[in-house]
C-alpha cells in the first residue's frame, strides 16, 4: 500500500551547497533501493519534501530523517494512503524555490517567498505539480 508523507523543516546553521549535494546523492541511492520516489525543495533556510512510497518505508526513512542534524523542527504535514504516485519519475527531484518566479509562490503562499510552515499540504502539491509543468525541476 502506497502512501505520501510531507513535511517542512528548517536548515541547520552552515548547510552549504555542498551538504545539499551530498543528501541529494545519498536520498537518490537510497530511495531508489526502497522503492521511494519524491521531490525536496528548499528555498531561504527552509525544505519542504515530499516523499511517496510502501507505508513502511517511508515510515522508516521518515524516523531517520527527523534525527538528521543538518536541519531542524521538522514538522509533518502530511500523511496519508495514495491510489498513486505524482513523483514515479523521480527518486528525488529537487528545487531551488530561490530560483522560481516570485508570482508562483504568490500564487500559493501568503508572501512571495518560501514559508512551507505557512503553507498547506494540498497547496505545496499543487505548486510542486506547477513546476513540473514548468520544467523548473532537476531529476
Ligand atoms: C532535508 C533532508 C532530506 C533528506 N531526504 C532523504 C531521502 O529522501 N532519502 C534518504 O535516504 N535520506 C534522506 N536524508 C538523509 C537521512 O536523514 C539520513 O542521513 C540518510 O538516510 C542516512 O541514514 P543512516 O546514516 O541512518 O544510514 C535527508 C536528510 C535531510 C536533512
Amino acid at each position: 500500500m502506497l502512501v505520501r508523507l510531507i513535511y517542512a523543516s528548517h536548515a541547520a546553521d552552515g548547510l552549504t551547497p555542498a551538504v545539499l549535494d551530498t543528501i541529494l546523492q545519498q536520498s537518490r541511492s537510497h530511495n531508489q533501493a526502497h522503492g521511494i520516489t519524491g521531490v525536496l525543495c528548499f528555498g531561504g533556510s527552509a525544505f519542504v519534501q515530499v516523499l511517496e512510497g510502501e507505508r513502511s518505508a517511508v515510515s522508516a526513512l521518515y524516523n531517520r530523517i527527523v534525527s538528521d542534524a543538518r536541519h531542524e523542527r521538522v514538522e509533518l504535514l502530511d500523511f496519508s494512503e495514495i491510489i498513486e504516485r505524482q513523483f514515479s519519475g523521480w527518486t528525488m527531484g529537487q528545487v531551488n524555490l530561490g530560483k522560481v518566479n516570485p508570482s508562483i509562490l504568490l500564487r500559493y503562499l501568503p508572501r512571495a517567498e518560501f514559508d512551507p510552515y505557512a503553507c498547506s499540504s494540498q497547496a505545496i502539491l499543487r505548486l510542486v505539480d506547477e513546476l513540473i509543468a514548468t520544467a523548473a525541476i532537476n531529476k
